[in-house]
Parts: structure tokens; C-alpha cells; sequence
């Protein structure tokens, strides 16, 4: 472990968000990419050459025993979040881990159990969490300013080259929009909204038997709504509008990685509220998680673990009501 204030980062699995990811990790003070590990040697080296970490390993496991690193960044399709977060906690690194946090609710609860008994610190790479947009946003959710929330829509869609044996489209990889994109309409339903009292999905299914396309009706004890869409044979706008009693929010596509947004208030002409981020947007979860692990502290008080536990158990009733499973819910 490090010795100084500097906090050491691990890459764990070298694909396409994990050099988005980096190249944020670079722009953060104190943050080192001291490792990445890939199954394949001439990946890790030429990931580790082009953002210049300290070194590279050609296995996972060797990542995870290397005494300097102090986080680890899991980067892997969905099926393997469960294995590699464990297989890092369990030699005592601390984990951010890419959503979903696991496939599902068992996953999730016994990442969080090994967590509390090495004493590590977890947390679902739910970046969208950290954006300044979007907690400039629930601050004014918070203060009223749109009354209360009546109905809220998110949509997130894209259009995926169909290959049966892609991580999007394999269930044995936990393909399908619902997790990998339908999480982030999800997530800003409860971040505004919090858990509905009802559910109601319909989904049109691929070859593969997982979800293309999914659409979710969440309705809440006070009679309001939200209505959800994913897609990964369509694209949308990627687009959110909050609708309160007395105003509205709209956060233009694609929300998840928002820059502005736009309040609506009474009969007021809407206006635009520039906000900001820094690199893709990455950065500021990276700066959450170093200052708590600095810190010494073991659980996000923004994208906490109870977060992580609602999102799964949203996605195990779609999942259950569209009739998508996955052989790895079997185990
Ligand atoms: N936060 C975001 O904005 C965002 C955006 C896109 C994706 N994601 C999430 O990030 C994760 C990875 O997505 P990605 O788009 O980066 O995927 P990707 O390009 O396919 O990369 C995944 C990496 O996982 C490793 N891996 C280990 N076992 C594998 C297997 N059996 N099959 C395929 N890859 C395997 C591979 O790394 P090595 O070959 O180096 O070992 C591969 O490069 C997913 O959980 C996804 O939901 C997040």
C-alpha cells in the first residue's frame, strides 16, 4: 500500500470504458495508475504505455495481490463484476466497480457482505452520481423549486451492431439494455423519485433472449409516475424531464453524462443552468472515491451501498416480469 497521500489505482480488464475512465484518472491530483491487468500480455503492456502506468500483469489474480495498489477499478462485462470485485476485497484492495454492481440482489448482498469483512471500501460506478449537474439538480429538487415531482420520463437508447456473442447480446455475459443502459433511467428515477410502490414493464427480446428493448412504469404511493425506456437496437435522445407541480426540469441528451440542464418555473420563460464537468465526466466519482478512501471511509454517503441494493432489486422484478434470465442466476 501506498505510503503517501498519492492513492494507487488498479485497471481490471482493458476495454473501451476502462480507457475512457483512465484518461479522467489522469486528470485527478493524487490519483496514480500505478497497474492494469488484461488476459492478454501485449493489452496490458500497450494500455499501460499509452497512459503510462507504473505496471501491467497478464492475469487478474496478480493484480489483485500486488501490495501497491490500493483501489481497484473493475472494468469487466456484467457476469464477472461478482468474481473479480471479490477476488480483489478478498486481498484487501478497495473497489469501484462498473454498474451493474452485480447481475443480481444475491450478487449485490454478498459483494457487500465480503466488503464489510475486509473492511474495504465499495461502490457501483454510478458516475452519473457525481456529475455537478446532477446534484446541482437535487439540490433544487430538494429546495422545492419545481413543487412537488408528478411524473418523471428517461430514456436511453442505442443502436448496437447485432452479434450474438457480444457482451450486449450474450445472456451468458448478462446482455440487454435493461443493464447495461436501462440502469441509468432507472437510477435517476430513484435518486428523484425514490422506490415506486409498483412496476409494470413489457419488453421486446432478441434472439438471444435478452431484452432489445424494455419499457418500465414505476408509480409511487402518492399516485405519481415515471415512465422508463432502454434500447439497444434504437437509439433516443437519452433524455430526462422531471415534471413537478410547479415547474419543470429537462436535462438533454444524454443525461446521464450532463453538462446543463434546463429549469422551467411557473410562468417563467425556461432557463438554461450551465453547470460544468470536468473530463468525460468520470473524474468526479474518481474524486469521491479517492477522498474517501483517504478518508478511511468504507461506504459513499452519495452513491451508497442501499442504492446499489434498490437499483438491483428494480432490475431482478423487470427481469422477472419480461422473463429474462441468465444461466449465471442459476449459481
Ligand atoms: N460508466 C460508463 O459510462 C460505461 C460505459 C460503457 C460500459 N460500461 C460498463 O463497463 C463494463 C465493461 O464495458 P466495456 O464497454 O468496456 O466492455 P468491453 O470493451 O467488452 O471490455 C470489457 C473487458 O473485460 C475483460 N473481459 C474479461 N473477461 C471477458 C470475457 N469473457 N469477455 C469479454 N471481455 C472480458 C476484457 O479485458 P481484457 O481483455 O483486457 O482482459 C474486456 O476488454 C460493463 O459493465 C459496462 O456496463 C460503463
Amino acid at each position: 500500500m501506498t505510503t503517501s497521500k498519492n492513492i494507487h489505482w488498479g485497471i481490471l480488464g482493458c476495454g473501451k470504458i476502462a480507457h475512457k475512465f483512465v484518461s479522467d484518472l489522469l486528470l485527478s491530483e493524487n490519483s496514480v495508475l500505478y497497474a492494469c491487468a488484461s488476459r492478454d500480455v501485449k493489452k496490458a503492456k500497450s494500455f499501460a504505455d499509452q497512459y503510462n502506468a507504473v505496471t501491467y500483469y497478464d492475469s487478474y489474480e496478480d493484480m489483485a495481490q500486488c501490495k501497491e495498489i490500493d483501489v481497484i477499478y473493475v472494468a469487466t462485462p456484467h457476469t464477472f463484476h461478482h468474481g473479480h470485485s471479490i477476488l480483489c476485497m478478498k486481498n484487501g484492495k478497495h473497489v469501484l466497480c462498473e454498474k451493474p454492481l452485480g447481475i443480481n440482489k444475491n450478487q449485490v448482498l454478498s459483494m457487500i457482505d465480503v466488503a464489510k469483512t475486509h473492511k474495504v471500501f465499495l461502490m457501483e460506478a454510478m458516475w452519473t452520481a457525481f456529475l455537478p449537474t446532477i446534484l446541482d439538480i437535487q439540490k433544487t429538487i430538494n429546495a422545492g423549486t419545481i413543487g412537488e415531482i408528478r411524473h418523471l420520463t428517461a430514456d436511453f437508447g442505442f443502436l448496437a451492431v447485432f452479434d450474438p456473442n457480444s457482451r450486449l447480446f450474450n445472456p451468458s455475459l448478462a446482455g440487454g439494455s435493461l443493464l447495461d443502459v436501462g440502469i441509468y433511467p432507472i437510477f435517476i428515477s430513484i435518486m428523484a423519485m425514490g422506490m415506486p410502490s409498483t412496476i409494470q414493464t413489457s419488453a421486446t427480446l432478441s434472439t438471444t433472449g435478452v431484452d432489445s428493448e424494455c419499457n418500465i412504469l414505476l408509480t409511487y404511493s402518492d399516485g405519481s409516475s415515471a415512465s422508463l425506456y432502454s434500447s439497444i437496437t434504437c437509439p433516443t435522445d437519452t433524455k430526462c424531464e422531471i415534471y413537478g407541480t410547479k415547474g419543470k426540469i429537462t436535462i438533454p441528451g444524454r443525461f446521464h453524462e450532463a453538462r446543463h440542464y434546463f429549469l422551467k418555473k411557473d410562468d417563467l420563460p425556461e432557463i438554461k443552468c450551465e453547470v460544468g464537468r470536468i473530463g468525460f465526466g468520470y473524474f468526479h466519482e474518481i474524486e469521491h472515491v479517492k477522498d474517501c478512501i483517504t478518508k478511511g471511509i468504507m461506504e459513499s454517503d452519495t452513491m451508497h451501498l442501499e442504492i446499489s441494493k434498490h437499483l438491483v432489486a428494480l432490475m431482478d422484478e423487470v427481469r422477472r416480469q419480461i422473463g429474462v434470465s441468465y444461466p449465471i442466476d442459476d449459481e
